[in-house]
Formats: structure tokens, C-alpha cells, sequence
């Protein structure tokens, strides 16, 4: 296998541009390709901005060495010209399976042989995507966590014909970029760290749908105990891919996953960070929220439950390899809690029965608990 020297990002969005700004730092050579110049520049501006403010500012790196990372940067709108010499290639475009399925078609063409393609896809099927090319050995998930310069978690996903060797190489380029690969050993729906939260998604979901309370009375009940808060992250993150994602389980998982409500937001271009409004207002920067609003109609436990119930369904399907590895990417992922480590302080037992009262409460079957968890007997 050739070393990896050159990567090429497909997408200047938030998640492309930080993957080059993570693949710059990493001492890579990068070609960034969107499919308009407008992209292009915003990508760019994005990693100076991040560069200055995050690593500059805070004389974490000098100016020279910000000068020298961004001098091996190259950007274009044209796909053959951006893989041409790449060794890698991740691409980071919009969550349409038609989208990517044309990328992955161009990539194939215009790539070298050897080049590894990677999908950054939050949620669908890397064995899909990877049937769009004819080098399905080659095309492997890298699935980062937004934003992606600090997160520490990739997901490496394995595609039913991923081959050893293009994981491993996967694997190793995310420890060279200092991050905590965890394997994802069978593509299944939103992988690991996604799934874990799908079953809390639809919760956020359904407290809108049922108006139980608001996103900043929910938000302020959570909000001691995470660094963003859930309605704020999915402002953080795009209401649009929070919506994308229920969209895809509701189709690949079960028929629970509703989206009602975040599709009023989204044909409202109420995305959340991005267009300056989502659940908040993001006008003037983050939001402030008001702790004394905090509900006691869902509570942090619930969502506790949830997690460590879906993580159960992981370790039964074979997607994740151990307890430990769940914990670790849950942990990478998102600066939450490892819900293994957590759910043994609380109780096994307990928790299956917040899942039945929220299965019963929500009319919802994804919510019950499994027999791995009613039983308490967790694989370490
Ligand atoms: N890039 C690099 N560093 C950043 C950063 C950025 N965009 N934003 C903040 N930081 C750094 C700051 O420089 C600071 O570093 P220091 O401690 O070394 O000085 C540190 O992070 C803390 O920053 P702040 O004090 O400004 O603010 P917070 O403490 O709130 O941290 C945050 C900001 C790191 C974004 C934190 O709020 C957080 O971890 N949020 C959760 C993010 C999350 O859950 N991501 C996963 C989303 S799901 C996903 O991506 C899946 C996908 O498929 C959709």
C-alpha cells in the first residue's frame, strides 16, 4: 500500500473544510473541491478564520507554521483535477444518496488506481455508496464529528467489501490527524455514535411533534450536564441533517422515526447556525439559555436510557466490537458520557424500565428495551 501523502476533501461545508484544516495540520497535502468558487473561498476563509481565532490567537501555533500549513493547500471546482495525484480522497458533500453516488462515480473515473475512497457520510450505507465505483475494496467510511478539528472521534467503517488493508489505512491516517479511530465492523444505519443518539433524536423530535415543552425549556433541564445543550446542538450541527438523518432511519430502521416537526424548520430554512436561526437565534452568536426554565417533562435520565439501550442493539447486531469501544466513541464523539459506564452506576435494571415507561408513554417499539439489557448481562 502506497503511504497516504496527498488527501483530496470533496466539499467545503462545515465538515469539508474542517477535515482539510485537520488534514493540513496534520502535515498532509490537500486539494479542496466544491462545485462553486463561492464554496471554494467560504471553505477557505473558514480554515484561515479557525486557524487565527482557535490555534493563533491562543499561541498554540506560530504564524509561520499556519503559513506553511496553508501553503500546502490547493482549492478548484473540478473533481479531475483535485484527485488527480490524491491518495486519499473524503468526501464531505450534501447527505443525498444520488449526490454521492455521482461523486463516487467521477472519483472512481478520475482517481488513480490505488487511491482510497472515503465517504464522510453521518448515516447511510458505505456498501451503497461504495457500488457506485468499481473499487468497493477501496471505498471505506471516515465519518468525523462536527467541528471536526476538535472532535476527537472518526468513524471507520467497514462496507461489506471493504478489504483489511483499506481499513487499516483508513485507521492510520486518523491516528496521524491525532484523532480516536473506533472500527465500525458492520455498515448498518448511522454506524455507532449517531445510533446511539437516534432513539434521543426522535424524543427531541416527538417533544416538538406532541408540544411537550419547548427546546429551550428541554435545553435548560440539560444544559448542567453537557457542554451544548440538544436543541442547541442540533442548531450547532443543522436541522437539516438532523432531519436528513431521521428521514434515513425512518426508511432503513423503523417505521418510529418520524420528522414532522423538524421538517416545518427546515422548509421554513430554519437550519439552525448556519442560516442565523433554527430552534434559536444565532444572529448575535451563540445562544444564551436560561436554566431556570428547565422542565422536568423529560428529564436527562430518559435520554441516558435510550442511548444505553440502542447501544445494546449494537453489540447484539456485531456492529461494535466491544462495550469499551461504544463508551470510547460516545465519549470522542461529542463530549458526552460513555453510556456503558454510566448505565452500570445507575443500574441495568433501571434503565430498562425508563425504556418501557418511554416506549408506553410515546406509543414508540424503538424505545423497549432489549433482552440484552433487561437482563443486565452487558460483553465487556
Ligand atoms: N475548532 C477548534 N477548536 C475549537 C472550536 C473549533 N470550531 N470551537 C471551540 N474550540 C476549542 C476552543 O479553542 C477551546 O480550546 P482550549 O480549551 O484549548 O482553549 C475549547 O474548544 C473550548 O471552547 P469554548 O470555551 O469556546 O466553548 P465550549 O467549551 O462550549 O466548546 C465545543 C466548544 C468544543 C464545540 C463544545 O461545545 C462541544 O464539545 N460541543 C459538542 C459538539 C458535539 O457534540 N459534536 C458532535 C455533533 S454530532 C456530529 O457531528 C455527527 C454528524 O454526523 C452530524
Amino acid at each position: 500500500m502506497k503511504e497516504i501523502q496527498k488527501i483530496a476533501v470533496m466539499g467545503a461545508g462545515d465538515m469539508g473544510h474542517g477535515i482539510v484544516q485537520t488534514a493540513l495540520m496534520s502535515g498532509y497535502k490537500v486539494a479542496m473541491r466544491d462545485i462553486e468558487q463561492k464554496f471554494v473561498d467560504r471553505g477557505v476563509a473558514g480554515i484561515k478564520d479557525s486557524l487565527e481565532k482557535f490555534f493563533v490567537a491562543k499561541q498554540k501555533i506560530t504564524p509561520q507554521q499556519r503559513d506553511e500549513m496553508l501553503s500546502r493547500l490547493t482549492t478548484t471546482t473540478e473533481i479531475k483535477e483535485a484527485v488527480k495525484d490524491a491518495d486519499l480522497v473524503i468526501e464531505a458533500v450534501p447527505e443525498v444518496m444520488d449526490i454521492k453516488k455521482s461523486v463516487f462515480k467521477d472519483l472512481d473515473k478520475f482517481a488513480p488506481k490505488h487511491t482510497i475512497l472515503a465517504t464522510n457520510t453521518s448515516n447511510m450505507s458505505v456498501t451503497d455508496i461504495a457500488a457506485a465505483t468499481k473499487r468497493p475494496d477501496k471505498v471505506v467510511g471516515m465519518h468525523f464529528f462536527n467541528p471536526a478539528v476538535r472532535m476527537k472521534l472518526v468513524e471507520i467503517i467497514k462496507g461489506q467489501k471493504t478489504s483489511e488493508e483499506t481499513m487499516k489505512a483508513a485507521y492510520d491516517v486518523a491516528l496521524k490527524m491525532s484523532k480516536v479511530p473506533v472500527r465500525v465492523e458492520k455498515d448498518s444505519p448511522s454506524f455507532i455514535y449517531n445510533r446511539v443518539n437516534a432513539p434521543t433524536m426522535l424524543l427531541l423530535e416527538l417533544i416538538q411533534e406532541k408540544n411537550i415543552a419547548s427546546p429551550e425549556e428541554v435545553d435548560a433541564a440539560f444544559k448542567p450536564f453537557m457542554p451544548m445543550a440538544p436543541y442547541e446542538l442540533m442548531d450547532f450541527v443543522g436541522i437539516d441533517i438532523a432531519y436528513h438523518s431521521l428521514k434515513y432511519l425512518h426508511d432503513r430502521l423503523s417505521p418510529d422515526y418520524s420528522s414532522s416537526a423538524l421538517e416545518k424548520k427546515v422548509n421554513a430554512k430554519e437550519l439552525g447556525k448556519k442560516t442565523g436561526k433554527g430552534f434559536y437565534d444565532w444572529s448575535a452568536g451563540r445562544p444564551t439559555i436560561d436554566t431556570s426554565k428547565a422542565t422536568t417533562k423529560v428529564t436527562p435520565n430518559d435520554f441516558i436510557a435510550l442511548q444505553v439501550n440502542e447501544a445494546t442493539k449494537l453489540l447484539m447486531e456485531g456492529v461494535a466490537k466491544s462495550a469499551a469501544d461504544i463508551d470510547s466513541a460516545m465519549i470522542n464523539g461529542g463530549g458526552g458520557i460513555g453510556p456503558f459506564q454510566v448505565g452500570q452506576t445507575i443500574g441495568y435494571a433501571e434503565i430498562a424500565k425508563t425504556c418501557e415507561a418511554l416506549a408506553a408513554r410515546f406509543n414508540v417499539s424503538v424505545f423497549k428495551p432489549t433482552t440484552m439489557l433487561k437482563e443486565g448481562k452487558i460483553p465487556a
